[in-house]
């Protein structure tokens, strides 16, 4: 019975339709206020792809409506335009997962690398929305701060090899993903005559989730890390693949077997023998990760769907975990093959 009612706010992204997609068909959550900035829409009109299949109508976004009837709220939003949002429902009491990088960092580093931050009071209540690391935070709190795309992709293989990797030791990272990561909004890197047949690097070394893998490895390990973090932009849509180097302290023989090992309960998680692809976890929940060795060199690839595990799939997890449901309810696990 769909019995928790739910609002998405950011109905118009391409996050906010993943979220839609999964509601359509979960068992509890109940898809029931829907909006973005303007409304005075449907969700057909925004995404003709849903036409015939689900359709709502897309209001103005209100706090208090949401609150009137909605028990859990998904934020869809660019960074900043979420916090003011999260602060008023968290005080009329609805549960939220923010997709937005709003509440992921600490105060200092949040407002080092973006901006000033409106809601001082909640951001120390939030808790960071990767299950492999705090699943049971996440069944307490009422705020989730769902994680950037790359350091999901970036951290999860990386967990497992904090005790082998001595502080301040540079863990390069070369990630590269699909244009959705950059939202439905154009800009001139995004646009087609640019991206077709093209390959790139932006902010090298000095990307926005770059603090966000430091700060979550150092709570993870204790130890700072210098990341030497590089993403690339491919001519695809969705898809995330991160390769990540870093030299051991001590020998390990068998790195897939130490990784099979402590994401031996993880749902989402799976091990390859193989070097991981993108197509094997797009439309999925799933990361893929592979490892392999040379003396003490440590070499991983993990590969996700950055609107899914990076994201919106996520998001519904965690939001699972938050009520009590079981994690995999209305989590996509079947791949866009071929
Ligand atoms: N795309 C990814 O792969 C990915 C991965 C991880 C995290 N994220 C994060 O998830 C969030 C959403 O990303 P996205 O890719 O879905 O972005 P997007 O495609 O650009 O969509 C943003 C949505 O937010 C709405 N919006 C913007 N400002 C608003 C406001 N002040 N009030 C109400 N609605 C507002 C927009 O509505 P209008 O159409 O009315 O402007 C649109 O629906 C971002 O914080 C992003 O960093 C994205």
């Amino acid at each position: 019975m769909k019995d928790i009612n739910v609002a998405l706010i950011g109905a118009s992204g391409y996050t906010g339709l993943e979220i839609v997609k999964m509601l359509i068909n979960h068992k509890r959550f109940n898809l029931h206020y829907v909006a973005n900035t303007t409304g005075d829409t449907t969700l057909e009109e925004l995404h003709p792809a849903l036409k015939d299949v689900v359709n709502f109508q897309v209001d103005k976004a209100d706090a208090k409506d949401v609150a009137n009837e909605c028990e859990l709220a998904f934020l869809a939003l660019p960074h900043k335009a979420s916090m003011g949002f999260a602060k008023e429902l968290l005080e009329l009491g609805v549960k939220v997962v923010d997709l937005s990088a709003d509440y992921r960092l600490e105060l200092e580093t949040y407002e080092d690398f973006y901006c000033e931050h409106e809601d001082k009071e909640h951001i120390k209540e939030a808790v960071y929305g990767l299950p492999e690391m705090y699943r049971e935070e996440i069944k307490k709190t009422n705020l989730v701060a769902n994680p950037g795309c790359y350091p999901t992709a970036a951290l999860i293989p990386l967990l497992p090899f904090t005790d082998f990797i001595d502080e301040g030791s540079p863990i390069y990272i070369d990630a590269k993903t699909g244009v959705s990561g950059a939202g439905k909004g154009c800009k001139p890197i995004t646009a087609f005559g640019h991206l077709n047949e093209n390959f790139f690097a932006y902010s090298p070394l000095g990307h926005r989730h770059m603090p966000e893998i430091e700060e979550k490895l150092l709570k993870h390990s204790g130890k700072n890390y210098n990341i030497l973090f590089v993403p690339q932009l491919l001519p695809i849509t969705r898809g995330m693949y991160v390769s990540t180097f870093v030299q051991l302290n001590k020998r390990v023989d068998d790195p897939a077997k130490i990784l099979t090992e402590y994401f031996k309960d993880e749902p989402f998680i799976r091990v390859r023998e193989t070097p991981v692809d993108l197509k094997s976890v797009a439309g999925t929940n799933f990361c893929d990760i592979y490892a392999d060795i040379k003396e003490d060199s440590l070499y991983l690839s993990s590969s996700i769907d950055n609107l899914l595990k990076g994201a919106s799939s996520a998001a519904v997890a965690n939001a699972n975990i938050m009520f009590g449901l079981e994690e995999d309810e209305g989590i996509p696990k079947i791949a866009y093959v071929p």
